[in-house]
């Protein structure tokens, strides 16, 4: 059967911690997919440790488009620690809103990119949920990802780098439901 290349003809399913091993491979093909020309980079090649250490999480939550039986592209992340909010350091005042959502990682298959796959799974991964605010970072190199992000309600209220290798991070709030 032909490839779908549209987005709204996608089987969108959710995932939970309890899926992990079902899942984690999909993960990291969609993953290896969507990143084919910069896997030279040591931080793209942990990408195995990032899964298990988001999947590990009890609240972990994830999405995967399917065309078919093949997965095109996933968004997941896990409730933020309510003690760790780093966030909240950059903004000024904090706002009165406390329990958020962390949306760790989005990858689509190239064959899928601008086909509405990308926006549909950010969409799904934070949709009904309980939090008032979700959080990402984005590569500050990468200025057409995070024009994405403002294009569906997230703002830039700062700047990260989580870990010594890593890029330096634009990081992103929004309030939830995306309106
Ligand atoms: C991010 C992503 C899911 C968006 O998919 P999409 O909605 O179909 O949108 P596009 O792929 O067209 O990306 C939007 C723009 O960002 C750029 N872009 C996407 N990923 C990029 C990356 N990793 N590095 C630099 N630029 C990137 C695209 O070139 C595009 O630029 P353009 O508008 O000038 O054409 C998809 O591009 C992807 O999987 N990228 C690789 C993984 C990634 O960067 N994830 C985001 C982590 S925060």
């Amino acid at each position: 059967m032909e490839p779908s290349l549209i987005a709204a003809d996608l089987d969108v399913r959710h995932f939970t911690h309890d899926d992990l091993s079902q899942i984690r491979q999909a993960l990291i093909d969609v993953h290896a997919d969507a990143y084919a020309d910069a896997m030279d980079d040591e931080f793209n090649q942990r990408f195995p440790w990032f899964v298990d250490h988001w999947g590990g999480n009890p609240g972990f939550a994830c999405v995967i488009a399917y065309d078919g039986d093949q997965a095109v592209g996933f968004a997941y992340g896990a409730p933020a620690n309510p003690d760790r909010e780093w966030w909240r350091e950059h903004l000024d005042p904090a706002p009165e809103k406390h329990r958020t959502f962390s949306f760790s990682e989005m990858a689509v298959r190239t064959k899928y990119r601008k086909t509405g796959a990308a926006a549909l799974l950010a969409r799904a991964l934070v949709e009904g949920r309980g939090e008032d605010l979700a959080v990402l970072l984005v590569d500050t190199e990468h200025p057409r990802v995070q024009a994405l992000y403002e294009s569906w309600g997230y703002r830039k209220v700062g700047e990260r780098q989580p870990f010594p290798d890593s890029p330096v991070y634009a990081v992103m709030l929004t309030e939830l439901p995306l309106s």
